[in-house]
């Protein structure tokens, strides 16, 4: 479903079809996977949407219901997945995960190890980042947990560029098979100093290594096992502040009176921008961002560190 090897591309304009994964989107924080099947329909709050209303339309076209109600068929991106997966595992939310991706400096063709592999969230968006011609190698000693995993590659149409495998990592450390082959290597796991050894093994020359930890104490003895064999050490915690932009009606009867930066209109009525579904009339209305009440704190400390070189 992701856009990776060329001939299987689905460049997102090509339009919906039988079997595809679409998530159908309510709005920011409702929203779910659906595979696509002509028989088959999708019943919400909004009424009852037939799938075969769905196939022959580009992915981010907007469906009704046989009631009037509408949602949107978004394609699967990592990013979308992230929100829907099922979670087997605490799971790498975006913040994270863009920060890791960029500071591994993956890039299509990139071979990258991965421990533990829990719900694959990660994993789909290194999928994408070495894509077509790069590979991620993920593993996780619980089997279930694998195969679950490997189930929802299939689904989401990356099988071909992640292998998952059942090895305990922290107690085997990587296959010797990838000694001096990985660009990057990334570590969720409890003890990740177990595994610290054995991952400068697999890196290549200039290879980069990130550990994310839930603990300070875990990067602490994690640092230590790092300084042995790497460089370059560093340790970040990602805090991201959303805000939501809302739209209010203001009182026209009643002046200019909200005019002022920073102060409310007075209102009649406010709802989020996005799903209002209600006429737009600019003079008797205006927009604010403010903080979410819903933001995320801490996830988890990003340690990166780069293998020493050998001269
Ligand atoms: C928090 S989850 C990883 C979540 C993943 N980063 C994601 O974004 O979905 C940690 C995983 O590490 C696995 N794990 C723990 N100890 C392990 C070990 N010794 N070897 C391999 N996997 C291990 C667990 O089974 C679990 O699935």
């Amino acid at each position: 479903m992701l856009p990776t090897d060329p001939e299987k591309r689905i460049s997102f304009t090509r339009c919906i079809r039988e079997g595809d994964l679409v998530i159908v989107y309510e709005r920011h924080d409702c929203m779910k996977a659906v595979k696509v099947c002509k028989s088959s329909s999708l019943q919400n709050r909004f009424g009852v949407f037939k799938h075969s209303d769905w196939i022959g339309k580009p992915f981010g076209s907007k469906v009704f219901s046989n009631k009037g109600g509408f949602v949107y068929l978004l394609a699967p991106t990592p990013e979308l997945w992230t929100l829907v997966l099922s979670h087997r595992t605490q799971i790498l939310y975006i913040a994270d995960i863009s920060f890791v991706v960029t500071y591994l400096e993956i890039v299509p063709g990139c071979v990258v190890l991965e421990s533990g592999t829990g719900s694959g969230s990660l994993t789909t968006s290194l999928a994408r980042a070495v894509a077509p011609t790069g590979h991620v190698y993920t593993f996780d000693f619980h089997e279930q947990r694998a195969a679950s995993a490997r189930e929802d590659f299939e689904r989401t149409g990356v099988s071909s560029i992640v292998t998952v495998d059942v090895r305990d990592i922290q107690g085997q450390g990587f296959p010797d098979e990838f000694a001096g082959l990985a660009d990057s290597i990334f570590l969720d796991l409890p003890q990740p100093w177990l595994t610290i050894p054995s991952a400068a093994k697999m890196l290549k020359q200039d290879g980069v290594l990130c550990s994310f930890s839930p603990c300070i104490e875990q990067v602490q003895r994690s640092c230590e096992s790092l300084l042995l064999n790497f460089t370059d050490i560093r340790t970040f915690e990602i805090l991201l502040r959303t805000y939501e932009v809302r739209q209010w009606k203001t009182d026209c009867s009643r002046g200019n009176e909200g005019g002022l930066v920073g102060s409310l209109p007075h209102k009649r009525k406010q709802h989020p921008i996005e799903g209002s579904g209600e006429p737009d009339n600019q003079n008797s209305s205006s927009v604010m961002a403010r903080p979410s009440g819903e933001a995320r704190g801490h996830t988890g400390y990003l340690t990166f560190a780069r293998l020493k070189c050998l001269s």
